[in-house]
């Protein structure tokens, strides 16, 4: 089965009230535990690499990795560019191979934002075969922010604008601000994390149909930030996306959920766990072995209670 791009499983996840899962990749353990986790339940899945992660494996490590999980699940499998910041990046991703790009022109004014992403949606889907774009509007807090989703309203998506954004700029999905965040901080200790489902619903009204997309959508699983701090780690306060809100999302316009920071959290629960576990190991393969684990774990249980991508192939 070739990469596919995302235009007929945004379609199917619409209509069946299901989200499919975006998750990043920069090495072979999360790759194979992804998509392993995905065969075993009949998944679709996206793949995405961010600019980070390219420079960490290098563009060509990344394209076979993901070709050989083709190879080897025969699960419908999107290569995605996750947030790219320029005309030049996502035409790179594009010439290699990548079967969807996100443009993120969400830091500039509302009219750069459109120029650009406009941009590089002519060029994608001029590509044979068709490209599919991700455009944002609105922008998620950071942990850098040093300020809670909950307190930066003025950054959520204005639900006035997506209309037209989506029509001039030719996005075929978009990412939207309704209080997730990226980063294992999301919210601070005594706070009740929550989503704006109005601002959800808003959209929707506005662009009936039409797949949108939750970035910052980890749940920063508790059971791997508790193994991680007795392993010798130190992640006080990590709180994320609680499940259910995530799993609503899901069933209503939002077709891709970002995770990336649970990944994470699997594989460092994971190694800590072992090599305290095991004073004596030192072939990677033990440890990275037990990641991958992990990885598949988490991802099957996201499958299944978040997602609902479950049988979907
Ligand atoms: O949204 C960002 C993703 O979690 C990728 O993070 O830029 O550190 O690879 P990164
Ligand atoms: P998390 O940090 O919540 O996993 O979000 C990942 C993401 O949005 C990647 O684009
Ligand atoms: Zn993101």
């Amino acid at each position: 089965m070739p990469l596919v791009n995302t235009k007929e499983m945004f379609e199917k996840a619409y209509k069946g009230g299901y989200a499919i899962g975006a998750f990043n990749v920069s090495d072979m353990e999360v790759v194979q535990g992804i998509t392993e986790a995905c065969k075993e339940l009949k998944s679709p899945v996206i793949l995405q690499v961010s600019a980070g992660a390219r420079k960490y494996a290098k563009p060509v490590y990344l394209k076979h990795l993901v070709q050989a999980a083709i190879e080897d699940t025969d699960v419908p499998i999107v290569l995605h560019l996750d947030h790219g910041d320029s005309f030049e990046l996502c035409k790179d991703c594009i010439d290699s191979g990548f079967t969807s790009v996100m443009i993120d022109g969400s830091h500039l004014t509302y009219e750069e934002n459109v120029a650009l992403t406009k941009k590089v949606v002519e060029y994608a889907h001029a590509h044979t075969p068709y490209v599919t774009v991700e455009g944002e509007l609105g922008q998620l807090a950071g942990i850098e922010d040093d300020v809670s989703v909950s307190e930066s309203d003025a950054n959520f998506t204005d639900p006035n604008q997506v209309y037209d954004f989506v029509t001039r700029t030719g996005v075929d999905s978009l990412a939207i601000a309704i209080g997730t965040s990226h980063g294992a901080y999301k919210f601070k200790p005594g706070q009740t994390p929550h989503l704006r489902f109005d601002i959800l619903e808003k959209v929707s009204e506005k662009l009936p149909g039409f797949p949108i997309v939750l970035h910052g959508a980890s749940s920063v699983v508790q059971e791997y930030v508790e193994i991680i701090n007795r392993f010798g780690g130190k992640m006080p306060d990590a709180i994320g996306i609680p499940e259910d809100l995530l799993r609503k999302a899901a069933t209503m316009a939002v077709c891709k959920i970002n995770i990336d920071s649970d990944l994470r959290l699997a594989v460092t629960a994971a190694v800590r766990k072992h090599l305290v576990e095991h004073p004596d190991h030192f072939d990677p393969r033990q440890y990275l072995g037990d990641g991958r684990a992990y990885v598949k774990e988490i991802v099957k249980h996201k499958i299944i209670n978040v997602l609902g991508s479950n049988d979907k192939i």
